[in-house]
């Protein structure tokens, strides 16, 4: 009896049409059916979504692609249905364009699955590169005769940067450290103080680490060339708890590109519980005492600080009132117009204004000043605002200049002039003499290195990043004390005597 069941259920499976599948392949062009008038087509897809999935059981050639999945509508018109064309638009730096078309193998019998559900199929292809919008169209074939609109479903799809779970694994993330887990963690020691402490990679020696909250509150750099777990502690301007802690690496594969890491600052455990909690006491008499004390400091506080500023008001009116944030160091920094502006010029700014304290003066951002005024007058006016000039040479080979920055794009090179040449004629006097030379710094990327015309610049103090990030860093502030100094004894020079 059951073996009668069982053949009578192989035959009508034998019977039944095969349920179709897709074959996909590359359609770039128009598809054959847009040369031939349909009466008949049939409709749009219901549903499309795209997921990452990553290829290659080898860690090398190891891709990300897209695993695009769609539903078809149930209705009649899937009996017409032949195939189904997708195409993605990659907008990045450069813009991609490329369409595939999967064929179901069989023609359609019924609205939906045999066995109930609708009808679903999925394509993985496209290579996926990193943090890139993808524009995703597809549309049923045969489609819509040539001046009608043909129904079609999109969407959108951005790709994560490389700290995802699966883009991680692209080579370009290992080679800038997505790998690595430094596991950070921070604590609030004190008032005064931060402890970080993360795991180094073997791959560096030097990093930054920073505490910030929308201001910087504190910054160290760290070198250790091992692999080990190491405890910076980092003197901070004002309450750290809840603030951000961002690492950043300076690898040999990825150099001043690295990824940077975060974290939180929490209260260190042994400051975190400093009253331990009392039970047998009311909640009252346990902190009527403290509640007074807090009281008479408020107080003693109040007064103290309503004297020092009565004190202060009488004395001197023009005491400055920020005194833990120092003034940012003005820095103007000038390269040649070789250099990718984009790639270079826009992160070594951003590696000054985040970790210098300093803000930059750029001629990009002003451009329409420079037209009013002319170049030799706008450097001229700039060398004396700045406490710093920075020749920034770099060797880049990068034909490849990313776009962010937060400047518009419009701006491309073929309109930015070469101030370089301009602003080492116009400074190259100052080289010559002690008191100015204290201004001008040449910084190395990528290994760049002063030549041929530009020898004269040899006598300014190099440095090579991030190799010497420290000691740039270090000096980059301590000549600002200097010039904050001399400025004001200079000021003071001016009053007496007539230059
Ligand atoms: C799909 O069908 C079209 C038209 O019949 C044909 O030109 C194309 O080669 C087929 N593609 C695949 C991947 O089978
Ligand atoms: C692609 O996505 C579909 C739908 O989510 C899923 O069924 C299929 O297993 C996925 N394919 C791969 C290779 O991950
Ligand atoms: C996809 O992005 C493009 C370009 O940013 C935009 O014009 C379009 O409206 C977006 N489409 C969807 C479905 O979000
Ligand atoms: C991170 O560091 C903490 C403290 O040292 C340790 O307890 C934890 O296991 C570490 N986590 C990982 C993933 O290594
Ligand atoms: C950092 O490491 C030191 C020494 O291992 C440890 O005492 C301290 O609690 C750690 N601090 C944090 C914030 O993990």
């Amino acid at each position: 009896m059951l073996l009668a069941l069982l053949s009578l259920a192989a035959m009508c499976r034998s019977v039944l049409p095969r349920e179709p599948t897709v074959q996909c392949g590359s359609e770039t062009g128009p598809s054959p059916e847009w040369m031939v008038q349909h009466t008949l087509t049939p409709g749009d897809l219901r549903y499309l979504q795209v997921e990452l999935v990553k290829t290659g059981v080898a860690t090398e050639d190891f891709s990300v692609l897209m695993n695009i999945s769609w539903i078809l509508r149930a209705d009649a018109s899937i009996r017409l249905l032949k195939a189904t064309k997708i195409c993605v638009t990659g907008k990045n730096n450069m813009q991609s364009y490329s369409c595939v078309r999967c064929n179901y193998t069989e023609a359609f019998q019924s609205q939906t699955r045999p066995s109930g559900g609708k009808w679903t199929f999925s394509y993985v292809g496209f290579p996926v590169e990193l943090s890139t919008l993808y524009l995703i169209g597809a549309h049923n074939i045969p489609n819509a005769n040539m001046n009608e609109d043909s129904p079609s479903l999109s969407v959108n799809f951005t790709s994560p940067g490389c700290l995802n779970h699966v883009m991680k694994y692209k080579r370009q993330c290992i080679e800038a450290g997505s790998l690595w887990d430094p596991n950070i963690t921070a604590c609030k020691k004190n008032e005064k103080t931060v402890e970080v402490n993360f795991t180094t990679n073997p791959l560096g020696n030097t990093y930054t680490v920073l505490i910030r909250r929308n201001v910087l509150l504190g910054i160290s750099s760290v070198l250790e060339n091992k692999l080990t777990r190491t405890s910076v502690a980092i003197s901070v301007d004002e309450e750290s708890e809840g603030a951000v802690v961002q690492l950043t690496p300076y690898l040999h594969t990825c150099g001043n590109d690295c990824i940077r890491r975060e974290g939180t600052v929490v209260l260190c455990s042994e400051t975190s519980a400093p009253f331990p909690p009392d039970n047998n006491r009311g909640m009252l008499g346990g902190w009527l005492p403290l509640l007074l004390v807090l009281l008479v400091a408020t107080w003693v506080l109040a007064a103290g600080i309503y004297l020092t500023w009565r004190q202060g008001r009488s004395t001197k009116t023009s005491f400055p009132v920020t005194t833990v944030l120092l003034p940012p160091v003005k820095v103007l920094v000038v390269y040649p117009s070789e250099v990718c502006f984009h790639h270079t010029v826009c992160r070594f700014t951003d590696f000054l204004q985040n970790h210098c304290r300093s803000e930059v003066i750029l001629e990009k951002w002003q451009k329409r000043k420079i037209a009013e005024m002319g170049p030799v007058q706008w450097l001229t006016s700039q060398r004396q605002a700045a406490d710093k000039v920075v020749f920034l040479l770099a060797s880049d080979i990068h034909t490849l200049c990313d776009s962010a920055c937060g400047q518009d794009e419009g701006s491309t090179r073929e309109n930015s002039q070469d101030l370089f040449p301009l602003a080492f004629n116009l400074f190259c006097s100052d080289f010559s003499s002690q008191t100015h030379l204290h201004k001008y710094l040449v910084v190395c990327l990528g290994g760049a290195n002063i030549k041929g015309d530009y020898d004269a610049l040899s006598v300014c103090p190099q440095y090579h990043l991030m190799k010497d990030a420290t000691a740039f860093h270090t000096d980059l502030l301590k000549v600002t004390q200097n010039v904050s100094m001399k400025k004001r004894s200079k000021a003071c020079q001016g009053s007496c005597s007539p230059l």
